[in-house]
């Protein structure tokens, strides 16, 4: 097989080969952040799943490092997080020498030799050197459910200060619950309580990687407010795999949810991070100043057969978590990508208004210092609707017969993505069509940034509190960005394009 270096990210974090999916205990360390995730070493698919490792300082260009956390016949290493225990609470390294601690989900085989994973239970291992190299610790696993579970899984930490311990939340998936757990040596685990509102479940719903956090509120200055995080599979609003978030009060032992619609099961009235069908997982990074995310940037439907060659799998744009209050006092979550550093190229335009039946083309000659095909665009702009359809097109063909549709129509406020058009489908028909995300008109108008990188398209609307993910696998050629509208009556003001390799 070829491979497909048309589709390699540029500012998104791929392994070399083979296959990848969550992103596993993010954690910035003396201005190294490092990344973690399910990776498979041997083959471009899930299975023999182990902890990969990459490094970045400025969390878009990543090195890969060696495996940090091999699978063995007898356990394979699902998600989890990374610490930095930086007291030696949990006397695994030295005061002069804190530990890292990666807690993770083991998946072992019931019986030695047999193929069928069996118990799922929380273990430890540990790094004495910065990530470099990981050790077992001698007495795993550290959490095992009474009785033992085949679904315990994806361990993830959060500091809760007012009680000086650290709260561990894991699922029993199928029985789509998060179990609370607290302790200040990470070894020895006391049960707090058990998270499963009613609402929006359904039989064959996975709950997953559930991260609870706590997220400054925007404008108050010292305040904060309390999330949970849950991925679900499937469930996902496009089908699949999709990330879905509570906003609460998290008391030191339960986790409420807030004004949360828990009475529903209509997924359409939660809170999603993502309205595409490509973020899932989400988890933080620790020891960031401020809140981070990292996503995996797949489906359970179909990433397993996407056609990139030789690896499969990459991960969202990181972003910067907050939480924003709305008219009615309630609160989402704002998402907004890290920087993208220093651009190569800038193109602005104070107002495009294309006519009915013409499209306005981002010109050629600006971005002329870089082949188009090989840096990512960030569009910023304000659509003023005018009661209109507007369409903006990335990773376009010249001739139009191509291209990633990016729609807003404004008669049912609606935000659109279409790839049905954007090169090789993903490989299932249900997932190659239109994907819908609510989005109200401010004052007329919306705003939109868009960041196309050589496989994906990120959308980021109302300032980030409406997040849509797709991957794409657009033709070489496909560099083209236009604007138009169906009736003529849309207005593209303040666009901002910029280049970024
Ligand atoms: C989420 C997930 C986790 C599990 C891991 C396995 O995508 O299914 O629940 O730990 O991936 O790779």
């Amino acid at each position: 097989l070829q491979e497909t270096r048309q589709w390699r990210p540029l500012l998104h974090y791929a392994p070399a080969r083979n296959w990848m999916n969550d992103p596993n205990g993010p954690i910035l360390i003396d201005g190294v952040y490092h990344l973690f995730y399910q990776h498979n070493p041997v083959e471009p698919v899930m299975g023999y799943i182990s902890w990969g490792h990459a490094t970045s300082r400025d969390l878009l260009h990543w090195q890969e490092e060696p495996i940090a956390l091999p699978s063995t016949p007898q356990e394979q290493i699902y998600s989890g997080t990374v610490i930095y225990d930086r007291d030696n609470r949990s006397g695994l390294g030295t005061d002069e020498n804190p530990p890292l601690l990666a807690l993770y989900t083991s998946v072992f085989r019931d019986m030695p030799g047999e193929q069928e994973d069996g118990t799922q239970a929380v273990s430890v291992a540990v790094s004495l050197d910065r990530g470099a190299h990981w050790t077992r610790y001698a007495h795993n696993p550290v959490l095992t459910l009474n009785p033992a579970s085949r679904n315990f899984r994806d361990p993830a930490l959060c500091w809760y200060e007012e009680g000086g311990y650290w709260v561990l939340t894991a699922v029993e998936a199928e029985q789509q619950i998060v179990k609370l757990f607290r302790s200040t040596d990470f070894l020895n685990w006391e049960f707090l309580s058990d998270f499963r509102p009613p609402g929006y479940h359904t039989p064959e719903m996975l709950w997953e990687v559930p991260v609870l956090a706590r997220l400054p509120i925007e404008g108050e200055a010292g305040s904060f407010g309390w999330v949970m995080i849950v991925s679900v599979n499937p469930g996902g609003l496009t089908g699949g795999s999709g990330t879905f978030y509570y906003v609460g009060d998290f008391d030191g032992t339960t986790f409420t949810p807030a004004e949360h619609p828990t009475a529903t099961d209509d997924p359409w009235q939660y809170r999603w991070m993502d309205y595409g069908p490509d973020n899932y997982a989400i988890v933080c990074f620790a020891g960031t100043p401020t809140p981070v995310s990292i996503g995996w940037m797949g489906n359970w439907n179909y990433s397993n057969h996407t056609p990139t060659v030789p690896w499969r799998g990459q991960m969202t744009l990181p972003a910067h978590l907050s939480l924003a209050r709305q008219k009615d006092s309630t609160f989402l979550i704002r998402q907004k990508p890290v920087s993208l550093g220093d651009p190569e190229e800038v193109f602005v335009a104070a107002e495009i208004r294309p006519e009915a039946g013409t499209l306005w083309r981002l010109p050629d000659s600006a971005a002329d210092c870089a082949d188009f095909a090989d840096a990512v665009l960030d569009l910023q702009m304000l659509i003023e609707s005018g009661g209109d359809v507007a369409v903006l097109t990335v990773a376009a063909t010249e001739d139009g017969r191509f291209g990633t549709e990016i729609l807003y129509d404004s008669a049912r406020q609606e935000l659109i993505v279409d790839r049905s058009r954007s090169g090789v489908p993903v490989p299932d028909a249900a997932f190659t069509t239109r994907h819908i995300a609510p989005l109200s008109l401010q004052d007329g108008a919306v705003r939109l940034r868009v960041i196309v990188d050589r496989s994906s398209v990120e959308i980021f609307a109302a300032d980030g509190l409406v997040r849509m993910t797709e991957v794409i696998f657009p033709s070489p050629h496909a560099t083209s960005v236009t604007l138009g509208s169906y009736a003529g009556n849309a207005c593209f003001r303040s666009v901002k394009v910029r280049w970024f390799r």
